[in-house]
Parts: C-alpha cells; structure tokens; sequence
C-alpha cells in the first residue's frame, strides 16, 4: 500500500480481514495529509447533483458508513465522533431560494432526500433566511477519529506501518498480489514500471482548502448551536463532540503550497460568522490541506489494466465519506484476481 490516509488505511484494514499481509508505506505520517484536514462531512446533499459513478459510489458509501464506523470502533477501542445529524442549506436571495429547490427536486429524483424547512426555525443561523432545505441523510464523521482507530486496528491486524518512506517508483512484483497507490494528492508523481515500460496514470490536482475552528468551551456555547450541519454557498459549518465549530472551506488551485493565509482564514472567519452571528469575534485556529482532484471530477478506483497495481485515489472532496466503499471495492478486486492466478488470498497479499 503506497499511502496512509484513509483511503489507503482503510484498504489495508479491509485486506487484512481476508488474512492478507498488508504493508503501508507512508512519505510522511499516517493521516497526517488530507485525511487529518478534512471537515468530515458525509454529506451527498451537500456534495452531489450528477447521476454519476461518483454518485453510486457516495450512496454505497453512505449506506455502509454505520457500519464500517461501528466495526471500526469495536476494533480499535476508539470512540469516534460519527453523528447521522442531518443538514440545513440556506438561501438569502430569490435567486439562492431557486438554486436550491431546483437542486433538490433534481436530487429528489436522484434519492438524495431533502425536504423544505422554515428558515426562521434554524437555529443559531443570520435572521433574513428566503428558503431552507433539510437534508436528514447527511451526516459528520471525525476524521481525526477514524485514522486514530485505523492505526490500532491496523497494527492489531498485524499490518505494517512503515511511515517516513516514501515511495517514488512501483514495477510489477511476482511476490505481491498487489499494490495499491493510494497516496491522495500526490499519487501520479509515483512513477509505475510495467514490463518494463513507464506507465501514465491518471492526472490528479492538488486543490487546497483552508478551514478553520472556533472552540466554544467557557463561552456560553449553546449545544443546539450547528448541532445540525448548516450550510451556504460555499460555507459551511458542522459541530464536533464537545464544543468545536468547524467551518470550510475555500477552494484553491496553488499547488503544494500547504501556508495558512492569514486573509483568507479571516475572511472564512468573516463567512461563518455571517452565518452564524455567535461564532463572531471569537479566536479561531487555521489549517489547510490538499484534495485529491481529478479533471473529471470522478475518483480513480480501479485496476492499472491488467496489472497486478491498483489505483484508489482522486477522490476530491468526498475521501472521508468514499473511504469504506473504496475499500470493499479494491480488497475485493484484489482478492478476486489474487485467486484467479491460483493462488488464493489467505496466503495474503504479500506472497
Ligand atoms: N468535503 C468538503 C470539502 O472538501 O471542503
């Protein structure tokens, strides 16, 4: 496995239940990348308005979540902050109030469910609302949590993390069943080596996101406060156990530039509070961090042709909630093509 995010711990894992010997090899630290920068929405009605691939695979995922956090959790022992808390968007011109009926009736037809809200009854939110739609499928995960217990779920299924190595070329091994690149943002700078040949794969574009946290604690927080997720526009503000607001984020094409721009957190600051008038004049900390974007907006979950190398990235701004269905998909193709050459997986993935 070249990569530890959440994609590529998550994979790990899932292959290790079939008894395969998994290794994780991680230029930095495991979850330390775009899996530890992530909001954690888990939110289709936030995210998607096209009947396509990306969508099926944001619906399985959804559908599988509760179950992949809850085994997650009885594995490692970790607590993870998963909430099904629903989500508000809100509009505050006629023409947002359109966008967002007109967006719903289509994602109605799609089965992603929302139904409209009185404005006024949001709580916490700028008064002046025109439309409110609730979205009670969407959901908040912790991505900090969820790497937490994939590394002890991990180690306890005997899967070697091995970060700080990085790895720059991958050539066809006979003594693997398989190898994954799963490195996020940064997975088409591994060179692949095929009979000899070096192989393109398919473009991925770091798109930076800076979002930033206000810690309620001591400050008359209001537990009713985002308890739902909200959003608008491009803002949006989500809660997380005890008294964290999150709000993201921006969308910027900078390259690996991973500094905090004072401006910009500030005017995500200036977003949030507009929204939420009690999150203003309070401190905040900054972060940034790198989505893995494709030109076609589609994740690449597949086999490199017939190869024995395997693709899990690109995943933009859904990796949080894709992680679980990515993984049922690549352990399942692997273990599939590892016993079609006749040597079935409980020898593992590592022959
Ligand atoms: N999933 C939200 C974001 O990428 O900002």
């Amino acid at each position: 496995m070249i990569g530890g995010g959440i994609i590529g711990m998550s994979i790990a894992w899932q292959l290790s239940k079939s008894g395969a010997g998994v290794t994780v090899f991680e230029a930095g630290r495991v979850g330390n990348e775009a899996s530890w920068a992530g909001a954690g929405m888990l939110a289709p009605g936030g995210e998607l308005s096209e009947r396509d691939r990306l969508f099926d695979l944001a619906m399985e995922s959804q559908r599988i979540y509760p179950g992949y956090v809850a085994e997650l959790s009885r594995e490692s022992g970790v607590a993870i902050d998963y909430r099904e808390c629903g989500a508000f968007s809100l509009a505050y011109s006629e023409s947002e109030a359109e966008d967002l009926r007109s967006l719903a009736t289509k994602q109605n037809l799609m089965g992603i469910y929302s139904e409209q809200f009185s404005p006024g009854r949001v709580p916490g939110v700028r008064a002046g609302a025109l439309a409110a739609q609730y979205y009670p499928g969407d959901a908040v995960v912790n991505p900090r949590d969820l790497m937490r217990a994939l590394v002890v779920a991990c180690r306890r299924a005997n899967v070697t993390l091995r970060e700080l190595e990085p790895i720059r070329e991958v050539a066809e091994r006979c003594e693997f069943d398989g190898t994954v690149l799963a490195a996020g943002a940064w997975s088409d700078q591994v060179k692949v080596v095929i009979a000899g040949d070096l192989v393109s794969l398919p473009t991925v574009i770091p798109v930076r996101g800076h979002l930033i946290s206000f810690d309620l604690t001591g400050a008359g927080d209001d537990p009713a406060l985002c308890d739902v997720m909200v959003r608008h526009n491009h803002t949006y503000l989500l809660r997380r156990w005890g008294n964290t607001i999150v709000a993201g984020a921006t969308t910027e094409h900078c390259g690996f530039d991973r500094a905090i721009d004072g401006r910009v957190a500030e005017e995500l600051a200036a977003s949030a509070a507009e929204l939420m008038p009690a999150l203003s004049n309070r401190g905040y900390s900054a972060w940034t961090g790198f989505r893995p974007g494709t030109p076609g907006g589609q994740p690449c979950i597949e086999r490199l042709g017939d190869s024995s190398i395997w693709l899990a990235y690109g995943h933009y701004r859904n990796g949080i909630l894709l992680a679980p269905v990515t993984a049922q998909l690549i352990a399942a193709g692997i273990n599939q093509a590892s016993s079609q050459m006749g040597s079935p997986l409980p020898a593992g993935l590592r022959r």
